[in-house]
């Protein structure tokens, strides 16, 4: 471009310390009929000479014409060329972010039975990158558009049931279900799912009311991180 930009000064200085071409001259009138052959040559080289006696055998407006818009087309490309590397950098940037977290229940025993639908807060914080996961609340709150991945676990049994839902949003997306059991005091439950999802969106486990999960010994946790 810098090369193109001196052609054109160049140019331009040439034009202007020469003055610019002469029009060309009109066309002679046509030899007559019969006339010699060598007088035809002879005119063609006097036109030759007229132009280079102008000092401008040279078509500068057109050269400068041409060498404008050249420099026009690679500005544009340029301005491409940075918007390409803006997008990039973007890209890049949404790739180094992470959101991890890992969370457990805490308690001297069993969380429940309530006698409403109670969104359940796993207060023992493992894992949370990104800072995602509210323990105060039990709320995964993304600022980062992706694709999710979730995992929930617990372990309840005997004297009631245990059910706890994964909520998108008011949208719920995935259940464990157990049933009250007798003699059965030590079950194991939990769900995964991968969810799609949009900067703001909130997603947390409710445990059903009337139903009860153990909380003791980090035995049900809450889990979720970023895949892309
Ligand atoms: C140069 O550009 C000017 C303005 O666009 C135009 O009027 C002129 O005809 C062009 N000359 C040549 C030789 O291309
Ligand atoms: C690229 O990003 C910078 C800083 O965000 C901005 O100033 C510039 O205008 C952008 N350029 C393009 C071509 O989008
Ligand atoms: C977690 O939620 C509580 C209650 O809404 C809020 O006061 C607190 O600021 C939140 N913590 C973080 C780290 O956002």
């Amino acid at each position: 471009m810098k090369l193109l930009v001196v052609f054109l000064l160049v140019g331009t200085m040439m034009v202007l310390s020469e003055g610019f071409p002469e029009p060309e001259p009109g066309p002679e009138a046509k030899p007559t009929e019969g006339s010699e052959p060598e007088t035809e040559s002879a005119d063609e080289d006097e036109n030759s000479v007229v132009k280079r006696a102008a000092g401008c055998p040279f078509d500068w407006i057109g050269f400068r014409n041409d060498t404008e818009r050249k420099i026009g087309a690679m500005k544009e490309q340029l301005a491409a060329l940075a918007n390409r590397q803006n997008n990039s950098e973007k890209w890049i940037e949404d790739l180094e972010r992470k959101v991890i977290f890992s969370a457990a229940t805490d308690g001297s025993g069993a969380v429940g039975p309530f006698n409403t639908d109670t969104i359940l807060v796993y207060q023992t914080v493992m894992t949370n990158i990104g800072d995602a996961y509210n323990q105060t609340t039990g709320v995964f709150t993304t600022s980062v558009s992706g694709t999710y991945y979730f995992t929930f676990f617990y372990h309840a049994g005997r004297e009631h049931p245990a059910t706890l839902r994964l909520y998108k949003n008011e949208q719920l997306v995935a259940r464990s279900h157990d049933h009250k059991g007798g003699d059965d005091g030590a079950d194991n439950g939990g769900n995964a799912v991968i969810l799609q999802l949009q900067k703001g969106d909130r997603v947390f486990v409710r445990l059903l009311a009337h139903t009860h999960i153990w909380a003791k010994n980090h035995i049900t946790t809450f889990s979720g991180f970023l895949i892309r």
